[in-house]
């Protein structure tokens, strides 16, 4: 087993981009889990799966499914689907379909694997609580709801998505709501994990902040 960085917070608080910059840094592999919760509402939606339909109908649908993070690029059954994946409607349905505990444990093997031979920086909702209870570091990355409502609607607009700044505001209350209060690993801050609120830093700041808490311990 690899070193593993888990990071873990609400939408928009940069855990993507802080993650990235890290494994760069750090010379590690990056995981991005949202982007697997992603490839696989991707795929249900496909299947016609609505989320309504039970446990047994998502179990069949997911045997057929194979899904993995190479390089950077989410592969749903070999193909890539990494901008597919980015838009408003499949990021709802991920949030939906994440709290199905067949999904999450789908997908519970395929993230620890990534772990198997390489050291990893992971990010998602539970890297620190449920995936990596062990991890080597646990961060925390917090940021305020408008300042993460801004962070969202610029990434999306980036990505070419057509959408008002009211609107990601309304997407990002709409999925932190679903994702803390769900029963099955709920978002929430590990006890050992260190708390970074992103707020009024700039992500060389952020990035810079954690290199040094990593960095104090070696
Ligand atoms: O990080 P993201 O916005 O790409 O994640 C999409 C959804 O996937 C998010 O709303 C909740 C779910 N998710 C999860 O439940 N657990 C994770 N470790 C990562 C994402």
């Amino acid at each position: 087993m690899g070193k593993v960085i888990a990071i873990d917070g609400p939408s928009g608080a940069g855990k993507g981009t802080i993650a990235k910059l890290l494994a760069k840094e750090l010379g590690f592999s990056c995981l991005d889990t949202g982007a697997l919760y992603r490839a696989v509402a991707l795929a249900l939606r496909e299947k016609r799966i609505e989320p309504e339909d039970s446990d047994d109908k998502l179990k069949a649908a997911l045997t057929n499914i194979d899904v993995s993070f190479v390089d950077g690029r989410v592969l749903l059954n070999g193909k890539d689907v990494s901008e597919e994946i980015r838009t408003t409607e499949i990021g709802h349905y991920s949030s939906v379909f994440s709290a199905r505990k067949v999904v999450r444990d789908f997908l519970l093997g395929i993230q620890r694997n990534a772990a198997k031979n390489a050291d990893i920086v992971a990010e998602g909702r539970d890297m620190t609580t449920v995936v990596f209870p062990d991890a080597w570091k646990k961060f925390y990355l917090d940021a305020s709801l408008n300042e993460r409502a801004k962070r969202r609607y610029l990434q999306l607009k980036e990505q070419g998505v057509d959408i008002t700044e009211s609107e990601a505001k309304n997407d990002v209350v709409e999925r932190d709501k679903r994702d803390s209060s769900r029963d099955i690993a709920p978002l929430r801050k590990a006890e050992d994990a260190v708390l970074i609120d992103s707020s009024t830093m700039t992500s060389g700041e952020v990035l810079e902040y954690l290199l040094k808490i990593i960095r104090a311990d070696h």
